[in-house]
């Protein structure tokens, strides 16, 4: 499994993972703030932008993520993140690789499975996703993704990443989203420090699901972010970058 990638930067390996439907271009904003500060490797998931292969399990995700680390000669232990989607493939990797990891950025995820609800609304979006194109996907999507008060160049921006996707990662992905395990009781299993980052006006993964989160995980810190819904990064680069900035700091040890 090989995976499209950036790798900028020098310092404590840093791998962000991107949310549903998007790709490694949503941490546009964090290359340019984090990269003087460790080394950002963000990689296309399976299927999206660059990469090959759709998958069609969350496990599959962690697997060619692990398998990323390994072709970059990463031995050292990394700090792994994720957005939403992103999320769920940092707890299938707490699962499998645990002892890979320095520590742990959570943004705007649940560690809840779908219900029943989540999952009758996930088939309707697999039969939309099968006779419309991403660009209906992602608009359909556009109004839980942001704030109201998001700025019209990162909805464009948004809009543009989505709208850019195969339909067939679509459709994989979905199947994926909507079969994950629950990982509620992996916060348990979490033995490094971790952030955990939020919007306030998240609307799909609003702020209670993040502190419960936070208070289930034993070296957790939360944060919540004024002014953004469920992609804090995008719509409030500065506040999110600084709270990753902070935390990356705050592990110590540079190994530069
Ligand atoms: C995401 O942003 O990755 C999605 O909202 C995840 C999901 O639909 O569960």
């Amino acid at each position: 499994m090989t995976l499209a990638f950036d790798d900028v930067g020098k310092g404590r390996p840093v791998v962000l993972l991107h949310g549903f439907p998007l790709s490694r271009q949503m941490w546009r904003p964090q290359q340019d703030a984090l990269s003087g500060h460790c080394r950002l490797i963000t990689p296309d998931l399976p299927g999206f932008g660059d990469s090959p292969h759709p998958v069609t399990s969350i496990e599959a995700m962690a697997d060619a993520v692990a398998d990323l680390l390994v072709h970059l000669n990463l031995t050292e232990p990394v700090v792994l993140g994720g957005l939403s989607m992103g999320g769920y493939v940092c707890f299938a990797f707490v699962r499998k690789y645990a002892d890979r990891l320095a520590g742990l950025i959570l943004a705007d995820t649940r560690a809840e499975a779908d219900d029943e609800t989540a999952r009758a609304n996930r088939d309707k979006m697999i039969g939309f996703a099968s006779t419309n194109p991403p660009s209906a996907v992602i608009e359909q999507m556009l109004p839980k993704l942001l704030a109201p008060s998001a700025a019209p160049d990162v909805v464009e921006d948004v809009r543009r990443m989505g709208a850019a996707q195969r339909p067939a990662t679509i459709l994989a992905a979905l199947q994926a989203l909507r079969n994950r395990p629950d990982s509620t009781s992996t916060l348990e299993e979490v033995r490094v420090p971790t952030l955990v980052i939020v919007g306030k006006e998240d609307a799909l993964t609003p702020p209670p699901l993040s502190e419960r989160m936070a208070a289930n995980i034993a070296m957790a810190t939360l944060t919540v972010i004024d002014g953004a819904g469920h992609m804090p990064n995008l719509e409030q680069p500065q506040a999110f970058n600084q709270a990753v900035l902070d935390f990356v700091h705050g592990l110590g040890g540079s190994i530069v």
